[in-house]
C-alpha cells in the first residue's frame, strides 16, 4: 500500500516495433486501472538486453516507449513512468531472488524456450534468468496487481512461486501480486497465422498492426488477413482468424461478441475487415498524434524521466534494504 491505496506494476519491452497486441492486452488495460491504484510503469530497458541491440536503436526505442505510456494517457504526475535501467534496486533485488530460484523452474519457461529456439546462436545466461528480473520488477513494489497479456501468466506465477518461498522463510517481506487480464484482447493473435500471437518479432509485416502504421497500411493488413472458410461472422475456436478479428473489433469498440455477430448477420468477411480496419484506424490515430507532439517537448520528457527515476528509486530503496537485512547482509555505515 502507498498512501492507502494498492499498488500496480506492468513494463514493456522497448524491442521491436509495439503492436496492436501490446496496446489492447496491455498498455489500454494500465490506461484504465491508473486512477485505482499507485502504479508504477516501467520502460524495461535490461530486459530488452538479452537479445543483441543496436545500441542508438534501443535508446531511442526506449524513449519512444515511454512516451507511448504518456500519449495512451498515463499522467506522469501521478503515475511512475521510468526506465528500469536507471533504477539500480531491480538488478541488486534480481541477484537475490536468483538464489531463491531454481533451474528446473526456469527451464520450463515456454518464453525461455521460444526464444532460445529463435536465437540459437545467443542463449545467454540473461535470457535463461529474464523471469527472475521480472520478478524483481514487481516485487520491489509490493505491487498487489500487474496488469499483462496472457503470453506472460507463467512469468507471474514464477513470480508469486519466488515470493512465497522467500516469505516462508523469512517472513511476510513481500506482497503476493495477482495477473489482470483484460476482458478483451489478452491474446491477440497473429493476422497471417492466426494460431500464433501477434509478436513484434514476426518477420512478415503483414502479420503484425504497428502502433504507427499509416492508416491505408492498416486497412491493407486486415484485408489480407487471413480467415476462415465458413463465410460468416461467428465466435468459434475452429475459427481462429474471425475470432482473433472480432477479438481486436470488440476490444477497440466496446461491443461483445455476441453484439458483433448480431451487428455482421448476414455480412461478408470484406464488410467485416473494412469495420475491424476502421475502428483500429480510429484507435490509433489519437494515440499517434498525441506520440508526435509529446516526442517534441524534450525539457518535459527528460524532466519525466528525472523524477520518476527518483520516485521508483525511494519506494524500491525500501524493499531492497529490508530483503538485504532479512538475508544477512550487513547494513551500510552512512
Ligand atoms: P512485452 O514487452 O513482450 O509485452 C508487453 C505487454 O504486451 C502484452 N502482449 C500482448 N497482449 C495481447 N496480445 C498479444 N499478442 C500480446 N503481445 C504482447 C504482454 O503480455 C505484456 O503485458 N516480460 C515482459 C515485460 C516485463 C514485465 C515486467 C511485465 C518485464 N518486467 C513486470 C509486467 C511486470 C514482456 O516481455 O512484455
Amino acid at each position: 500500500m502507498i498512501d492507502g491505496k494498492k499498488v500496480l506494476f506492468s513494463g514493456m519491452q522497448a524491442t521491436g516495433n509495439l503492436t496492436l497486441g501490446n496496446y489492447l492486452g496491455a498498455l489500454k488495460n494500465w490506461v484504465s486501472l491508473a486512477d485505482e491504484y499507485e502504479c508504477f510503469y516501467s520502460v524495461v530497458d535490461l530486459h530488452s538486453l538479452t537479445v543483441r541491440q543496436d545500441p542508438a536503436e534501443l535508446r531511442q526505442r526506449a524513449r519512444k516507449l515511454l512516451t507511448l505510456y504518456i500519449a495512451a494517457g498515463l499522467d506522469p504526475e501521478k503515475n511512475c513512468i521510468y526506465y528500469q535501467s536507471h533504477v539500480s534496486g531491480h538488478t541488486e533485488l534480481a541477484w537475490i531472488l536468483d538464489c531463491f530460484t531454481y533451474m528446473g523452474e526456469l527451464n520450463r519457461m515456454t518464453q525461455f524456450k521460444d526464444k532460445s529456439a529463435k536465437h540459437a546462436d545467443n542463449i545467454n545466461a540473461g535470457l535463461f534468468t529474464y523471469p527472475v528480473l521480472m520478478a524483481a520488477d514487481i516485487l520491489l513494489y509490493q505491487a498487489d496487481v500487474v496488469p499483462v497479456g496472457k503470453d506472460q501468466l507463467q512469468h507471474l506465477e514464477i513470480t508469486r512461486d519466488i515470493a512465497q518461498r522467500f516469505n516462508a522463510i523469512y517472513g511476510d517481506v513481500f506482497t503476493i501480486p495477482e495477473a489482470y487480464l483484460g476482458k478483451a484482447g489478452a491474446k491477440i493473435m497473429s493476422l497471417q497465422e492466426p494460431d500464433k500471437k501477434m509478436s513484434k518479432s514476426d518477420e512478415n509485416p503483414n502479420a503484425s498492426i504497428y502502433l504507427m502504421d499509416d492508416p491505408d497500411t492498416i486497412m491493407r493488413k486486415f484485408k489480407r488477413a487471413v480467415t476462415d472458410s465458413e463465410g460468416c461472422v461467428r465466435y468459434r475456436e475452429e475459427q481462429p482468424g474471425i475470432s482473433n478479428l472480432m477479438d481486436i473489433y470488440g476490444a477497440c469498440t466496446g461491443k461483445t461478441s455476441e453484439e458483433i455477430e448480431k451487428e455482421f448477420e448476414g455480412k461478408g468477411y470484406g464488410d467485416f475487415k473494412q469495420a475491424v480496419g476502421e475502428a483500429v484506424v480510429d484507435t490509433l490515430r489519437p494515440l499517434q498524434q498525441r506520440v508526435e507532439e509529446i516526442s517534441k517537448d524534450k525539457a518535459f520528457l527528460d524532466s519525466v524521466i528525472k523524477e520518476n527515476a527518483i520516485k521508483a528509486s525511494y519506494y524500491s530503496n525500501k524493499t531492497l534494504r529490508k530483503v538485504q537485512k532479512k538475508v544477512g547482509l550487513p547494513e551500510k555505515i552512512r
